[in-house]
């Protein structure tokens, strides 16, 4: 395969560098150590930069571009919107978004029926929050420690890892360890100890955070950022029962695990849980342009 960028041999990667250097500012990053590979062009799983090497885009950059590069068909489709209409204000009807919105729904389970749709994961794990709350009448988030729910408010507040700790300004989040045999938080031997004593110290932070006062347990189906921690068989199917014990909604974060990543449309379709609200974003476009969302389950959206 070639460089689809070869013919613009008057533009170089020390170019791209000088201007990055002097005038972009990257996200969670020292900025003078970030990285310096230029990509300048990309075809399927390849990417190139501008002398033309060539790379195998392993991670599909952000572990989003889960049709490849350059989809002849979805950037066709981007050329001829863009060519019809390029923006809509919210409360306004267009027909692409009602398709888009069907073929979404089409893939979720039986009942969810709309999609809220915004620009990408950490704003979908937002405002599903902002609809758990609304539709409980509570203020807890539950989440994991071992997890990345994006970087705004409530999303990075949600979020497990370290990055956390200095942007920690939204209030009503509580963490807990969820099941990692490699790792045990639990001094678990096997798969079944690790299931069984998650969903026990699980059961133990509802109680005494007060069931009353959780609007939502939010889990990655697959923590992703975190390492690829598959669940272990009964956890998600666990941390349903405990939800519906205590009224509590559970929200899936599919926006790195859903769209295929798994080898399903959504990762959770490999297990038996169905979630009240479910948000995306990454592979449903593979990232050509920004778009994420909440697919909202009935009876949460009849409430509005
Ligand atoms: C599981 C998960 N949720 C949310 C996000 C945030 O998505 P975005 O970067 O589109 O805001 C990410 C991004 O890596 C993610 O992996």
């Amino acid at each position: 395969m070639t460089d689809p960028g070869s013919d613009h041999t008057d533009v170089t990667d020390e170019l791209a560098r000088e201007l990055d250097r002097a005038h972009v500012f990257h996200s969670w990053s020292a900025q003078a150590q970030t990285s310096s590979l230029v990509i300048a062009s990309g075809r399927g799983c390849r990417v190139w930069d501008h002398a033309g090497v060539e790379y195998l885009d392993f991670s599909s950059q952000l572990v989003n571009v889960n049709i490849g590069h350059q989809h002849p068909a979805v950037v066709s489709a981007i050329r001829e919107q863009a060519e019809l209409l390029t923006t809509v204000a919210p409360a306004t009807v267009n027909l692409a978004r009602g398709e888009a919105a069907k073929r979404i729904v089409a893939r979720a389970p039986e009942g969810f029926r709309r999609v809220f749709f915004t620009n990408g994961g950490a704003d979908a794990n937002e405002n599903a929050i902002r609809l758990a709350r609304l539709t409980t009448g509570r203020d807890k988030i539950l989440s994991t420690y071992r997890s990345y729910h994006g970087n705004t408010g409530a999303a990075i507040v949600s979020t497990g890892d370290w990055r956390r700790v200095p942007n920690e300004f939204a209030r009503g989040h509580v963490h807990f360890f969820g099941p990692y045999l490699y790792r045990s938080e639990f001094w678990a031997r096997s798969q079944e100890e690790e299931c069984e004593r998650a969903l026990q110290h699980l059961r133990r932070v509802i109680e005494s955070e007060g069931p009353q006062t959780i609007a939502a347990v939010l889990l990655e189906t697959v923590p992703g950022t975190a390492g690829v921690l598959v669940p272990p068989p009964g956890y998600l199917a666990g941390v349903r029962e405990l939800c519906d014990r205590h009224g509590i909604l559970l929200i899936l974060d599919e926006v790195m695990a859903g769209f295929g990543r798994t080898g399903r449309w959504f990762a959770f379709d490999g297990y038996e849980v169905r979630p009240d609200l479910i948000t995306f974003a990454k592979g449903v476009n593979s990232g050509y342009v920004p778009a994420g969302g909440v697919i909202i389950d009935e009876p949460i959206a009849a409430g509005f």
